[in-house]
């Protein structure tokens, strides 16, 4: 990692945390890893990121629905769903200094790249081979015990009131879609679909990620936004590719730019996943997944057949034909999706002897779409006439009124918070400025190209839309 993409991202942690976009969990007590908060203008960008998501894959979609299922669930979907036995990272343990480290990540910074989906025998093997090039982390040695398997999902004790909880733990969820496939036969029974169709559904997910790096790109609570198509065997190959071009527009609709994404293609792959492709974004620290868009087969529905003796075949109206729908899910996290509009934004630019730092949002992830200041705050005229802008424009936007501090202080902030319009009432609004003859306008400012124009207060309104 070069010191100036190391730089970015430290400056986009640093201004995520100034202006209260993300904060460490649990802060005053030293934080806790790999675990954060978002303040007061994070949620509201993760709300937009949330509902452009809902927007682009359930209304645009006649055939797609949602769904909200609970954190908690039955321990044997974990079970059905290959979880308990298999999900897991490689972690290996400096015999010097006895720091716990993740093979595929050491290995991956000494340039090799181990797939996700290798098992313990072929990380191993990758691992003694490239032993010369990887040292560790804490004290620099060469000297590693054999990668383990760590499993990944997180314990509890809910619903055990008695006994070792340990021994039957039941799970905060590792992934999402799991409530999809339970509710395969709910969703079927009590509305209208028929395949092919989708289930959409976002929430927290939890996983016990060894390395906690890279602020909000690798969580151990996270938020996933998964959609799970359903559809004939026969398709599963056609459909999957047009969820990938779907997907890739989706980021461009985004406003992310078109060379800031790749395509990566897994080569090794559980045996249930036919295809498994990422959308990567170029982080402060490279490119790195961003989503994932699998072809997962029937294996979904045939493990929750057999391990609940449910029978989730599907019986097609038309042809009569029972067969086990076929699943291309996309799956992205809100969080990495949350880092990459940031980095996507984040903006230096050189204003005269200043440097300013803006936010170049797209308008409707903008957590604050338009401010409102009155020039002084100590005059009531002008804080009055303010207000009533804000009362009348916050019906259709996200407004801040805010009379803190000079305009130029204001309007800093505001770009740090990625505002795209600042609305200024000044004398001359209210008619006691020296130019009568544009009273009733208010100042508008851009945020991109910092022009400033004047437009009628009751015109406001259709300006902005
Ligand atoms: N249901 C499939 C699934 O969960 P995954 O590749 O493990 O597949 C999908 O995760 C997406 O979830 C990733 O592309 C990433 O955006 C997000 N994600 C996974 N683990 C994460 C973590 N620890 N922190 C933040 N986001 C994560």
């Amino acid at each position: 990692m070069s010191e100036e993409k190391n730089d970015v991202l430290e400056k986009i942690v640093s201004l995520c945390k100034r202006r209260g976009f993300v904060y460490p969990s649990s802060e005053i007590y030293g934080g806790f890893g790999a675990v954060y908060d978002f303040g007061p203008y994070g949620v509201e960008l993760a709300r937009n990121i949330r509902e452009a998501w809902w927007t682009a894959m359930v209304r645009d979609h006649e055939n797609i629905v949602g769904l909200d299922s609970a954190i908690f669930m039955h321990p044997k979907v974990w079970e059905a769903s290959g979880h308990v036995s298999g999900f897991s990272d490689p972690l290996a343990e400096c015999r010097k200094c006895h720091t716990r480290v993740r093979v595929d990540h050491l290995l991956e910074e000494a340039g090799v790249f181990a797939d996700e989906k290798m098992t313990e025998t072929e990380i191993n093997a990758l691992f003694s081979e490239n032993k010369e090039k990887i040292v560790c982390p804490k004290c620099g040695q060469k000297d590693f015990t054999e990668a383990k398997a760590f499993n990944l999902l997180v314990q509890s004790n809910l619903g055990n009131f008695t006994g070792d909880w340990t021994k039957e733990p039941t799970y905060l969820r590792g992934e999402t879609c799991q409530g999809i496939y339970v509710n395969f036969k709910n969703v079927l029974d009590s509305s209208r679909v028929k395949v092919p169709f989708g289930i959409a559904q976002i929430g927290k997910a939890f996983r016990n990620e060894i390395t906690a790096r890279q602020f909000i790109f690798r969580k151990r609570e996270f938020e996933q936004m998964e959609m799970q198509y359903f559809v004939h065997p026969k398709q599963a190959e056609a459909v999957y590719e047009e969820w990938r071009v779907k997907r890739f527009q989706y980021y461009l609709d985004l406003g992310i730019k078109k060379e800031h994404l790749h395509w990566h293609q897994h080569e090794n792959l559980v045996f249930y996943v036919k295809v498994a492709w990422d959308i990567e974004y170029k982080f402060p620290f490279g490119f790195k997944e961003l989503e994932g868009i699998h072809n997962r087969s029937d294996y979904d529905l045939s493990q929750h057949s057999k391990f609940s003796g449910v029978d989730l075949s599907y019986r097609d109206p038309q042809t009569n034909e029972k067969y086990i729908p076929w699943i291309v899910e996309t799956s992205v996290g809100l969080d990495r999706t949350f880092l990459a509009v940031m980095t996507e934004a984040y903006t230096e630019e050189v204003v005269g002897e200043d440097t300013r730092i803006v936010l170049k949002f797209p308008k409707k992830l903008a957590p604050v779409q338009v401010a409102i200041f009155p020039l002084m705050k100590n005059k009531p005229e002008l804080v009055e006439k303010a207000r009533k802008i804000f009362t009348m424009l916050k019906k259709n936007f996200r407004v801040e009124f805010d009379d803190n501090g000079n305009v130029g202080k204001r309007y800093r902030r505001q770009d740090e918070i990625g505002t795209p319009y600042c609305v200024t009432v000044d004398f001359d609004t209210i008619g006691q400025g020296e130019d009568k003859t544009i009273e009733g306008t208010v100042t508008v400012r851009d945020r991109d190209t910092m022009e400033q124009t004047r437009v009628k207060i009751e015109e406001l309104e259709k300006y902005f839309l």
